[in-house]
């Protein structure tokens, strides 16, 4: 049998059947889903999935939002441009599609910040299409079994890979698109994993070059690492009466949008931090220094603790609130900020200290 009747067939037996954006064939819920997945693994994303769907159920009423009621429904996910990219389209859809999901994948990829395999995968599980898709995962399936060496990210490997997904998809007629698209996605995530695969129970192992030859390990080709930069800040958890200062991001740059702790710089001293935003500082210690990876550098964080005496203004912009610890839960904080502020404030309740 050819490699998509294959993945088929093992998908109907072994692969997904029953997670939350399956057995729909609603573009919108199909669309969320596969932004959400990026870089973001299923079992975080289902409760920000449901959560998501339940305020904001169809394109109209996402289009609808304005994009700072959005960011709280994506707070703690990540690559935060999905999301502002997600509500962007939503918009497009409403105005130049008249509120219908564009019909193909070539029409979806026109769409800010989709793809061409996102494309493919909304218009193969929405539409049934015959248009295949080549995400990380994928890349590592074909290859591994097509023994094709080279850093799948350049462009000439990209581009072999995308003949090959294609002919795949040509040498198939009348294949179950849906059910493939979601057989790749599931050998990719289960069984063609990037350490140990578990060649024994794939439904393609007998025509695998890579099992053949031994080179599951060497396959895909590592890129060529560059080390990542590294940058530090200081943080300031300011607090008066129980009460957290928090600034919102601007926009564009990391964590746009989202509520986060002021910052200035590790060489600095928090009194002076403080006393710069028109707040005097009563005590300071330093909390529990952390770090944080982004896509292209890792941010190590020195929080410090400052208890101010009344409120006083908070001079100038960003735009800044203080937020009692029972209204965190509900504000569109970084995950990290988000760990420290629960933390400390679990604390103070625990052992009726400030902090
Ligand atoms: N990752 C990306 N798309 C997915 C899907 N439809 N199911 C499971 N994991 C995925």
């Amino acid at each position: 049998m050819d490699f998509a009747p294959r993945i088929v067939a093992w998908q109907r037996q072994h692969g997904r059947h029953d997670l939350p954006w399956q057995n729909t064939r609603d573009p919108y819920r199909i669309w969320l889903s596969e932004i959400m997945l990026q870089q973001t693994q299923v079992a975080t994303v289902i409760p920000y999935y449901e959560r998501f769907l339940q305020r904001f159920p169809d394109v109209a009423a996402l289009a609808a939002a304005a994009q700072e009621d959005v960011m709280p429904y994506w707070a703690g996910l990540g690559y935060y441009a999905r999301a502002r990219n997600l509500h962007r389209c939503a918009q497009e859809i409403a105005r130049d599609w008249n509120g219908r999901f564009p019909p193909s994948a070539e029409a979806i990829a026109t769409l800010p910040g989709i793809g061409r395999s996102t494309a493919a995968a909304i218009a193969a599980f929405a539409y049934g299409e015959r248009s295949p898709i080549l995400d990380g995962n994928v890349k590592r399936v074909f290859t591994r079994h097509f023994g094709i060496a080279g850093d799948p990210a350049k462009r000439e490997i990209e581009q072999r890979l995308w003949a090959l997904a294609d002919a795949q998809v040509e040498a198939a007629p009348g294949l179950d698109m849906a059910a493939y698209t979601q057989g790749l996605m599931d050998l990719g995530a289960t069984l063609c994993t990037r350490g140990k695969p578990a060649c024994d129970r794939c439904p393609v192992a007998d025509t695998c070059v890579a099992r053949r030859e031994g080179r599951q390990a060497e396959l895909p080709t590592p890129k060529a690492r560059k080390a990542i930069p590294e940058r530090e800040t200081a943080m300031l958890v300011l607090q008066w009466r129980g009460a957290y200062l928090l600034q919102q991001r601007p926009e564009p740059g990391i964590w746009g949008g989202l509520w986060s702790l002021p910052e200035f710089d590790v060489a600095g001293d928090p009194g002076a931090a403080s006393r710069a935003l028109g707040l005097e500082p009563e005590r300071h210690s330093a909390l529990a220094a952390f770090s944080h990876t982004f896509t292209h550098y890792r941010l190590h964080v020195r929080p410090w603790w400052v208890e101010v005496r009344a409120a006083s203004q908070v001079v100038g912009h960003p735009p800044s609130r203080w937020v009692a610890p029972d209204d965190l839960a509900a504000t569109a904080l970084p995950a990290p900020v988000k760990k420290l502020l629960l933390g400390l404030a679990q604390a103070n309740a625990a052992h009726g200290t400030l902090f």
